[in-house]
């Protein structure tokens, strides 16, 4: 089959190198048995790849099951993939077929592959190279006939050189790598994806389609498209129900693009002179690391600002509310703050005097341990401003993951897999 009839048949669209690429590659390696690892952000067709890597293969006939190791609780993955015996651990019942003895003589697709815990990476790399596995509180190995295609969003050689993915496993798998370009690096696919989005649902809901005018066709090749072809498709069909006026114009293409994307303006990425395509690989971690860094900035004023509110005996600060001993800054008062607020010496272990002030209540703090001002420096790990903002997000949209992500300006499943991550309880 050549190219255009896979095209066709898996209602794939684009013509970009780097997806023509791709899918050759797809199609040369889908007649073997080799292992197959799919790299490529959230949305950009790693399952639909799998799918025609499978019906490509002489397992055609066979099953293909997908397994997204992401959403497996860590204590359950084993005996999912590999299944269990009985009594292997509390609540396993009954003996149970995983995966992998299910699907003998077909494909698994192993989705968010670097989600998968070490134990079973372990168990994943004997399947792969002996063709063997051990149930869960079994020691009798069975064989199975599996061919394994992996996929990840997250680059797996920073995962291996943190400990959190094993390398023999990561070489065992890149056997063929198949590298999926994002949207923002294949524009020229963009306005056909766009049409081709809106007009079939336009066809299925009998509406009259969409145009977009020019400066609208900018905004739609410029943005950035973290959330990929899924993003696009979401975002084509909401437009071509919504629009206001069957002819699009930029600002209504606009106020459908994430809030996030208020960063239109503001990232090079995004402006509508740049066709080069030389400084657009700005994704959402990157987007994110800008509004921190200018958080960090308008954090440092504020501290500045607070410090001379300090300075002049504005304000007395809550040293009783701050947590533990560990300072990383001293900021000493002066020793006579005026205005009501007296300090004494850090050598000194009198007593310190507070005088009330009625006109300026802050100043009657009630603590008897004010004589100096103790700042905690606030962290600038992004990773902590990161879990902050998703925390944030959550609150405000009251655990509703759709909606937060939609703020935060990340896919869904980026939102689902920091949330692991960082651990955030909701
Ligand atoms: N080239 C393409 N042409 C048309 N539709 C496509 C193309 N690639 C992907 N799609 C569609 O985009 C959507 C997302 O694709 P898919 O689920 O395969 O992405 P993914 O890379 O697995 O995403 P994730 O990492 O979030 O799991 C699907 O609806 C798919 O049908
Ligand atoms: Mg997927």
């Amino acid at each position: 089959m050549n190219l255009q009839s896979i095209k066709q048949r898996y209602g794939i669209i684009g013509n970009s190198v780097g997806l023509n690429n791709a899918l050759s590659v797809a199609m040369r390696v889908a007649s073997t048995d080799l292992s197959v690892l799919i790299l490529g952000e959230s949305g950009v067709g790693k399952e639909v790849f799998s799918k025609i890597i499978h019906s490509q293969s002489p397992r055609k006939h066979e099953m293909l099951i997908a397994v997204n190791c992401g959403a497996i609780p860590e204590g359950t993955i084993d005996s999912e993939l590999f299944g269990h015996e009985k009594g292997a651990f509390t609540g396993a019942s009954d003996k149970r077929k995983g995966y992998f003895e299910v699907v003998n003589g077909g494909t698994i697709f192993l989705d968010e592959i670097g989600e998968m815990p070490l134990g079973t990476q372990a168990r994943l790399l004997r399947v792969l190279e002996t063709g063997e596995f051990l149930k869960v509180g079994s020691s009798k190995a069975q064989r199975t006939d599996v061919r394994v295609i992996a996929a990840t969003n997250v680059n797996l050689l920073e995962a291996v050189k943190v400990g959190k993915f094993r390398e023999d496993l990561y070489y065992r798998l890149n056997t063929v790598p198949i590298q999926i370009p994002p949207l923002r690096e294949r524009k020229e696919d963009i306005y056909q994806l766009f049409r081709k989005f809106s007009v079939d649902l336009a066809e299925q809901h009998r509406i009259v389609p969409i145009s977009l005018d020019q400066a609208a066709k900018d905004i739609l090749l410029n943005y950035s498209w973290p959330g990929n072809i899924r993003e696009l498709k979401n975002i084509s069909e909401q437009i071509t129900v919504l629009a206001s006026d069957r002819m699009v114009g930029s600002e209504e293409l606009l106020s459908f693009l994430p809030k996030a994307s208020g960063a239109l303006t503001r990232f090079p990425v995004l402006s509508n002179s740049n066709h080069n395509g030389s400084n657009n690989n700005f994704s959402d971690r990157e987007i994110l690391y800008k509004i921190l860094f200018e958080m960090r900035q308008d954090i440092q004023d504020l501290k500045q600002a607070m410090l001379q509110l300090v300075g002049h005996g504005k304000v007395i600060p809550p040293a009783q509310q701050l947590p533990g001993k560990n300072w990383s800054k001293e900021y000493p008062a002066p020793a006579s703050a005026g205005n009501g607020f007296k300090t004494l010496d850090n050598s000194s272990n009198s007593p310190v005097i507070i005088h009330h002030n009625v006109e300026d209540p802050t100043a009657n703090y009630p603590t008897e341990d004010v004589h100096r001002v103790e700042v905690v420096e606030e962290s600038l790990s992004i990773a902590d401003k990161e879990k902050e903002l998703i925390q944030k997000a959550l609150k405000k949209h009251k655990g509703k993951r759709k909606d937060a992500a939609l703020d935060l300006g990340i896919s869904e499943r980026t939102l689902y897999r920091k949330i692991k991550e960082y651990n955030i309880d909701q």
